[in-house]
C-alpha cells in the first residue's frame, strides 16, 4: 500500500476491461477513532488484508459506482461486520450482496466529518459517488476520468492515444456518450468543484498531485465550457 496522508492509503492491482490493462486502485481512509473506510475494494488478497489491517480497523465497505463491486464480496467474507455501502441501483445487480446502505448525496454519519460526498446526476450506467477527504484535500474517484500515461502498457497507451485521452486527467469518448443528462451531470460537476482538492486518487492511471483542479476542469472543459 502506498501512504498519501497521515490517514490515506492506495493500493493498486492489474485489471482488464475490453482487452485493455487498466489496473485498479482501492483508496483506505481512516476515520477518527481507527475505523477504516475502504473504497472500491481490490482483489482481497491476503498480504493486502493484513497490511490494510495494520492501519486500523476495517470498518466501513463502498462500491462507489456501479462497475466498481467486484471484489467487494470478498472484504464483506473476510470482515462480515463491516458495513456495506453501494451506489444506487448496485442493489438490483448485486442482490446476491448484503447490502446495508444505498448512498445518496449525503455523506454517511459515519463519515460525515472527514469525507464529503457527490452523487454524480445524468450519468446512469455508472452512477458513481465521487468522494472528498478533508484532511487531506484529495477527491477520489473511480470511472469519472482516466489519467493513463507511460506507466501502462503499450496497447492500453495507443488505445488512449486513438480516443485522444493519453497523458492527461481525461474523459473517455465512452464515457462521454453514457452522461444522458449533461445539464444534470455538469451541476454534480460544479458540486464537485466547490470543494478544495489538491490531488486526485483515481482507479485507472497515475494519481494527479500537480495543478489538481486544473487538470480536472481540463478534462471536463467540453462540458463545463
Ligand atoms: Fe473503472
Amino acid at each position: 500500500m502506498k501512504q498519501l496522508h497521515d490517514d490515506l492509503w492506495t493500493a493498486d492491482s492489474p485489471l482488464r476491461f475490453m482487452r485493455l490493462e487498466l489496473g485498479a486502485r482501492m483508496t483506505v481512509v481512516r476515520l477518527p477513532e481507527s475505523e477504516l473506510l475502504l473504497i472500491s475494494p481490490i482483489k482481497a488478497e491476503l498480504s493486502l488484508v493484513g497490511e490494510t489491517q495494520s492501519h486500523g480497523e476495517v470498518a466501513h465497505l463502498v462500491a462507489p459506482n456501479r462497475m466498481h463491486h467486484l471484489f467487494i464480496g470478498e472484504w464483506k467474507e473476510a470482515f462480515p461486520d463491516a458495513t456495506l455501502y453501494v451506489a444506487p441501483s448496485l442493489e438490483k445487480k448485486r442482490a446476491d450482496l448484503e447490502i446495508d446502505v444505498v448512498m445518496t448525496n449525503s455523506p454517511e454519519a459515519a463519515w460525515a466529518d472527514v469525507v464529503d460526498q457527490q452523487l454524480m446526476e445524468g450519468f446512469p450506467f455508472i452512477n458513481e459517488v465521487a468522494f472528498f477527504h478533508r484532511p487531506s484535500a484529495t477527491l477520489i474517484i473511480h470511472d469519472l476520468a482516466f489519467n493513463i500515461g507511460e506507466h501502462s502498457p503499450l496497447l492500453t497507451r495507443t488505445s488512449f492515444r486513438m480516443m485522444g485521452a493519453y497523458g492527461r486527467l481525461a474523459v473517455t469518448p465512452l464515457e462521454r456518450v453514457l452522461i444522458r443528462d449533461k445539464a444534470a451531470f455538469r451541476r454534480s460537476l460544479e458540486a464537485v468543484l466547490e470543494w478544495p482538492f489538491e490531488r486526485i486518487v483515481l482507479a485507472h492511471g497515475t494519481v494527479v498531485e500537480q495543478d489538481a483542479r486544473a487538470a480536472f476542469e481540463r478534462a471536463y472543459a467540453w462540458l463545463l465550457g
